[in-house]
């Protein structure tokens, strides 16, 4: 690469300043793979260890990395700068920390400020990323799950650990989420215009449902949960709390998103019902099937020979029922997958369903709709006469205009609230 291209040749992050805290649990070497990954993308890498990290991994190493000093103890004679704890906090876009510990975790969440990167942590104003590692007996404890849900509620973004063979030989969550997850999680954060979605809790269905017929046959479709994923890390990076009530998903589910399994449409009705009174915005992305077998064979069915008949019953409209069950300020947002007269359809979707908005999807097409990278999708409220036709793009993409006009929404319903 001549000079000149690569002086134009701007990485997609460049110049964002991350804080990296290294807390001391096995997975601590991990962050050199964060760090570099976070560097690749163009950011700017500062590293700060507890005590016990350092016991864990030398500081060298990550000083050679970041080509910067980095902070254990800021009273230490050899630091450069007295009040780091500040200028370190003050002067970053992100702070995450990865592995945090149990008792990073819960210093986090009591306010607990007696080393360099516990004060750092209530010094800074920047948004916060916390990868946490730990054994599963530690990471399922009522205390590590109170602490937990402080942060949460606190606006800290929670990349979920894991599930795997530990470095104890225990198999369970609780093993760091991989290092390209998390610095994918960061970018997606830094990406971010605002934390507009701060403050909403988005409940969310994805993926296609499964109807057994008997033990080893069912029903489904080709739904792979592309556009719930989607929203789902597009609603995270701008500050919502989401919970992603899961089918068969043929795609991963984004770090820092809470997930409820839920294979059929019953089971997916039933955690969608349970999940709702926390929501303050619902979106059914899922495919679920609209019929089930009557009635499912206990035994696997034999051929006959002739031919088989199968009595298909409907299953619940998650959807309407939410709609049916919606409280004041809840949004409730469909998608119509149609393969004719999109618009019409979709329109009276939106009114049968009593919903705020709804995302048509032209089935027809072979670059939009199930199973593709990209959508193409018109969107339709209640508000506005005439449908927003959107061009063929990523689905991140469809998910953040489709966000856009959630946010837009709230904003209205805000406004006439106050008037
Ligand atoms: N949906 C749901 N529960 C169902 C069926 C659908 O929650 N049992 C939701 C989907 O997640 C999607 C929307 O309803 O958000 C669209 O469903 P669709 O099956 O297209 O609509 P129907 O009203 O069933 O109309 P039709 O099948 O006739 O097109």
């Amino acid at each position: 690469m001549s000079d000149d291209a690569a002086q134009n040749w701007v990485l997609p992050h460049a110049g964002k300043r991350v804080a990296l805290g290294v807390t001391g649990g096995i997975a601590a070497y991990k962050a050199a793979e964060i760090l570099r990954g976070l560097q690749r993308a163009g950011c700017i890498v500062r590293v700060a260890m507890t005590e016990h990290a350092t016991r864990l991994i030398a500081p060298l190493t990550f000083r050679a990395l970041s080509g910067t000093h980095v902070v254990v103890d800021d009273y230490a004679p050899d630091n450069p700068d007295p009040i780091a704890h500040i200028t370190f906090s003050q002067t970053v876009d992100l702070f995450l920390v990865a592995p945090a510990t149990a008792n990073i975790i819960a210093k986090f969440a009591h306010g607990i400020a007696d080393d360099f990167l516990t004060t750092t942590y209530l010094a800074s104003t920047a948004p916060v990323v916390v990868a946490p590692a730990m054994n599963t007996t530690m990471w399922q404890h009522p205390t590590t799950e109170r602490n937990l849900a402080v942060l949460r509620a606190d606006g800290v973004h929670i990349i979920e650990p894991d599930a795997g063979e530990m470095a104890c030989g225990t198999i369970g969550p609780g093993r760091l989420s991989e290092p390209d997850k998390i610095v994918a999680a960061t970018l997606a954060l830094l990406d971010t215009k605002s934390n507009d979605l701060t403050g909403e809790r988005i409940l969310l269905t994805a993926g296609a449902t499964r109807e057994e017929i008997d033990p080893v046959r069912f029903l489904s479709n080709r739904s792979s949960g592309r556009m719930g994923s989607a929203l789902a890390q597009v609603a995270r990076a701008r500050g919502a709390e989401v919970t992603l009530v899961a089918g068969v998903m043929s795609v991963d589910v984004p770090a820092g998103v809470r997930v409820v399994r839920a294979l059929s449409a019953a089971e997916m009705h039933a955690a969608v019902m349970r999940e709702l009174d926390r929501a303050t915005v619902f979106i059914g992305a899922a495919a679920v099937a609209d019929y089930r077998p009557a009635k499912r064979a206990d035994q696997k069915l034999k051929k006959s020979g002739t031919t088989l008949t199968l009595t298909l019953e409907p299953t619940p409209d998650i959807l309407a029922a939410v709609a049916d069950a919606r409280r004041d300020g809840l949004l409730v947002i469909g998608f119509a997958a149609e393969s004719e007269h999109v618009v019409e359809h979709a329109r009276a979707k939106l009114t049968r369903k009593n919903l705020d908005a709804i995302v048509a999807n032209d089935i027809t097409r072979t670059d939009a709709g199930f199973d593709t990278e990209t959508n193409s999708i018109t969107l339709l409220t209640r508000d506005r006469a005439t449908p927003l036709e959107l061009p063929l793009m990523s689905k991140r993409n469809a998910a953040e205009h489709i966000l856009d006009e959630i946010a837009r929404l709230r904003q209205q319903q805000t406004a006439q609230a106050v008037k």
